[in-house]
Order: C-alpha cells, then sequence, then structure tokens
C-alpha cells in the first residue's frame, strides 16, 4: 500500500520537459501581463527603483539591514571605491517566531534595538565622515510596492511573517520611528528587495549579472528589464534605459503546476491560503512539510510506521528543509542518517531499511520537482528577455546570482537545478549561463544601493 501512494506521488509530481516548457511559456505570458498593467497579473512584476546597478566606484562606510530570510542580519561596509570592499563587519540574529505574527511595533522595535547595538559596537577601522548621518540599504524580503527608491508599502505577507496591521504601510516610515525610539541616527537611503540586492552585490563583482534568484525559505527572482518594456512605468525615463523588476514569482500560479493533494492542504492550512503557490511548491520553508504530509498518510493508510501514526508526525512545520536534506544525502548502507532523523524527531524508533528507503524516495521526488520548477522559472525569464538561444557566438555570458539557504546547503537540489537548465536550453546555450553562489549578496548590494543613493552625492 506504502508502494501504491509512493507510485501515485511519483506520477502527479512528474515533471517532464515537456510540461517544464509549458511552465516556462506561461511564466513568459504572466511577465508581460505584470509589467503592462498593476494587477494584471499573479505576478506582481514590482518596479524596484533600481535603473543603475554599482558600477565600482561607491565610496564610503554604508550600512545594510536585511530582514525575511532565515536570520535577521546588520551589516557596515567601508567601501573603497576603485580598491573595493576595504572591510566588512556584520552581526545576525534569529527573529523570535512570536515577532514574526505579533504587533507591528515589537518586530521594528526589535530590529532597531539590534542596529542600536551594533552602531555602539563601531570599531576604528571605519572612515565615518564627521558631521555626516549614518546611511541605510533596507533589505526586507517581502513584496513591496515601492514610491521611489526608498518607500514603500507592504502589499502582504510571505513565508511565516504575519502582521495584519502593517499591511498598506510604509516600512521605512515605520522602521524609521523605531528607529527614533532606540535612538538610532540613521536614514534609509535605499529599500531593496532581497532578490534586488542580491543582484546589485551580484553585479559590483560579475558584469554579466542581470538575474539574482533566491532559494531560501521563500523564492523569488529579479532581472533587468528594458524601461521600454514596462507599459505600467509611467515615471521618467531612466538614462540607463534599464530598470530592476522584482518578480514576485513566488505568487505565480498556473494548470501547468504538478499540483498534488498534499499541496492543495498545506496551501489550505497555511498563513496565506491562495497566495505563493510557485513558493509553496519549491521553496525552503515548505518541502519538509510537505514531506511530513507524506509520511502521515502513508502511516494513517499503510501504516508506514506500524499499528498506530506517531503523534509527532501530525505537528505541523516538524520536520524542516534541512532533516529534510540531510535524508536525502544519506549514503550510509543501512540509511542510519534517516533513522536517527525519524527517532530524535519524530520518535518513530527502530525503522527497517525498507521503510527509510521510502522516506529517501519521497525526499527526492519532492526535492526534484521543486528544483526542476525553479528552472523552468529562469527559463521563462530567459526566454522574455531573448537569451534562451544563441543568436552569434559573440553573445556575452547569461551570468545568474543565486542565493539562499536552499541552494547553498541542498545540493542534491542545487544539481538538478543545473542540470534541468541545461536540459531545457540545450548544450550550445547551456555553455552561455552561469550559476554563481552570491553568499549574501543581499546585504552587501543593499548598502551599495544605500551608497548610490546617498543624501550626500
Ligand atoms: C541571504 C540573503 O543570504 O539569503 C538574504 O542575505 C536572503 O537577503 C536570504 O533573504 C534567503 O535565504 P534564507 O535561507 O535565509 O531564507
Ligand atoms: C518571498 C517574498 C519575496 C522574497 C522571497 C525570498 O517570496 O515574498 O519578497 O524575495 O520570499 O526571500
Amino acid at each position: 500500500k506504502s508502494a501504491d501512494i509512493l507510485k501515485e506521488l511519483e506520477e502527479k509530481c512528474a515533471t517532464p520537459s515537456e510540461k517544464l516548457r509549458q511552465i516556462a511559456d506561461a511564466m513568459t505570458v504572466e511577465m508581460h501581463a505584470g509589467l503592462a498593467s498593476e494587477g494584471g497579473s499573479k505576478l506582481k512584476m514590482l518596479i524596484s527603483y533600481v535603473d543603475n546597478l554599482p558600477t565600482g566606484d561607491e565610496e564610503g562606510v554604508y550600512y545594510a539591514l536585511d530582514l525575511g530570510g532565515t536570520n535577521f542580519r546588520v551589516l557596515r561596509v567601508q567601501l573603497g571605491g576603485k580598491s573595493g570592499i576595504e572591510s566588512q563587519e556584520f552581526a545576525e540574529v534569529s527573529i523570535p517566531p512570536q515577532l514574526m505574527v505579533g504587533a507591528p511595533d515589537a518586530l521594528f522595535d526589535y530590529i532597531a534595538a539590534e542596529l542600536a547595538k551594533f552602531v555602539a559596537d563601531e570599531s576604528e577601522k571605519f572612515r565615518l565622515v564627521p558631521g555626516r548621518q549614518r546611511e541605510l540599504g533596507f533589505t526586507f524580503s517581502f513584496p513591496v510596492l515601492q514610491l521611489s527608491i526608498d518607500s514603500g508599502t507592504l502589499i502582504r505577507w510571505t513565508k511565516g511573517f504575519s502582521i495584519d496591521e502593517m499591511v498598506g504601510k510604509d516600512v521605512v516610515a515605520e522602521l524609521t520611528k523605531a528607529m527614533e525610539r532606540k535612538g538610532v541616527d540613521m536614514r534609509v537611503s535605499a529599500l531593496v528587495n532581497d532578490t534586488v540586492g542580491t543582484l546589485a552585490g551580484g553585479r559590483y563583482d560579475n558584469k554579466d549579472i542581470f538575474i539574482a534568484v533566491i532559494l531560501g525559505t521563500g523564492t523569488n527572482a529579479a532581472y533587468v528589464e528594458r524601461a521600454q518594456a514596462i507599459p505600467k512605468w509611467h515615471g521618467p525615463h531612466p538614462k540607463s534605459g534599464e530598470m530592476v523588476i522584482n518578480m514576485e514569482w513566488g505568487n505565480f500560479r498556473s494548470s501547468h503546476l504538478p499540483l498534488t493533494e498534499y499541496d492543495n492542504t498545506l496551501n489550505a492550512e497555511s498563513l496565506n491560503p491562495g497566495e505563493q503557490i510557485f513558493e509553496k511548491m519549491i521553496s525552503g520553508m515548505y518541502l519538509g512539510e510537505l514531506l511530513r504530509r507524506i509520511l502521515y498518510r502513508m502511516a494513517d493508510e499503510a501504516a508506514l510506521f506500524g499499528e498506530t501514526v506517531p503523534p509527532k508526525l501530525k505537528t505541523q512545520f516538524i520536520l524542516r528543509t534541512p532533516e529534510m536534506s540531510a535524508m536525502h544525502h544519506d549514503t550510509s548502507p543501512d540509511l542510519k542518517v534517516v533513522g536517527n532523523t525519524l527517532k530524535d524527531v519524530l520518535e518513530i524508533r527502530n525503522t527497517p531499511l525498507s521503510t527509510r528507503k521510502i522516506v529517501v524516495e519521497i525526499c527526492n521526488i519532492i526535492a526534484t520537482r521543486g528544483a526542476r520548477l525553479a528552472a523552468a522559472g529562469i527559463l521563462g525569464i530567459l526566454k522574455k528577455t531573448g537569451q534562451d538561444t544563441v543568436k552569434d557566438s559573440e553573445v556575452p555570458k547569461t551570468v545568474i546570482a543565486m542565493d539562499g539557504g536552499l541552494y547553498e546547503h541542498y545540493k542534491e537540489y542545487r544539481h538538478c537545478l543545473k542540470s534541468t537548465l541545461n536540459e531545457l536550453v540545450g548544450d550550445q546555450v547551456a555553455k552561455h549561463i552561469k550559476l554563481i553562489h552570491s553568499n549574501d549578496g543581499s546585504g552587501i548590494g543593499a548598502a551599495l544601493l544605500a551608497a548610490s543613493h546617498s543624501q550626500y552625492i
């Protein structure tokens, strides 16, 4: 019976290349629709107000604050113009879960207090210009309708956050008020999404980067679009002729997506039912939870773990993606890691090897589906920007900056993503496409954008 459930899962999660191509085409169609008008598509295609990416000439001390991934980070960098980054320091703190669903002031006060501590403890190697206010790039990794480079209202929360009163408010104004309450004298000069920060940080090192993809707790992509290809943009025509677009691709959906009953119940019971359907199939917050749901059904209907359903298996989000990844990568002959994880996390003891093999197989099915869908999303962007074909042998390289815990730590996922992208574009084009891991590039990117939008230049 477990074998039947497994077989059904495999069939429902199948992502043959024709299906992925249909998904990529649907993504391209939605990109056009989202660029045409506000609310024109499930894909928000948000205008970032970033029309110039870092050049490498940025100079001075700048701060960055990064909220929205697994951890919250603060960073300070000394940018030395042509000599690059001269020094950097950062601090990382986890956000207490109750603050993610509590009152807005509690969250922003907590952030501002961490920032105050960080500022207080500043080493002399950072050469601040006397009399100048400190400036900050704020990476806020949620959908925001930007009003300018340094302001924007929260459209909705995603991932594990849900603070209703914040929706519709200007996140920079909220942070600024909290900084005032905590006695931090700092100006937010750039508000950016993590994808936009990663794109900016990546560009500082590599001029060929024009797409950034985050695969972490959530998933999203940003890319450089021609300003003329954005009908909904009524602002002044940028000199560069370009504008960075935050796609918010996590909210993509299409009838071609291979959704299963597990996806549907996960979605229905989530903090944001009906939203972020692509994200819920792909990203780190949800993969482990999908695994739990499948194991639960096997335990319930096919007695996978004996007569009764192990009680821990009923707890939502108890199995996290790092544990799923550890089980998936278990190469020991008796699948010891799988056995220990089932024991430690779910209190299921003495699982036979045959059961452990089923667990690994499920991990493989879910991770493969997620990685292949992410590759299809990238193909959608390549198609939209005409980089999915090689026009002549001189075509410049397309470099994609990747970041996020899932991409960084889940090796099978990362490899599957890359090989699927190659399979979809073909060998000729694949030679021109490079994925690079831009580790924590979004913090640097936000600081660089704070520098280029400084009040002093
Ligand atoms: C980090 C970036 O490296 O990755 C963040 O600095 C980003 O801006 C994060 O939000 C996403 O990954 P995760 O796994 O922390 O959600
Ligand atoms: C979610 C957020 C998005 C962010 C992504 C990755 O999808 O809505 O803004 O970029 O997670 O962190």
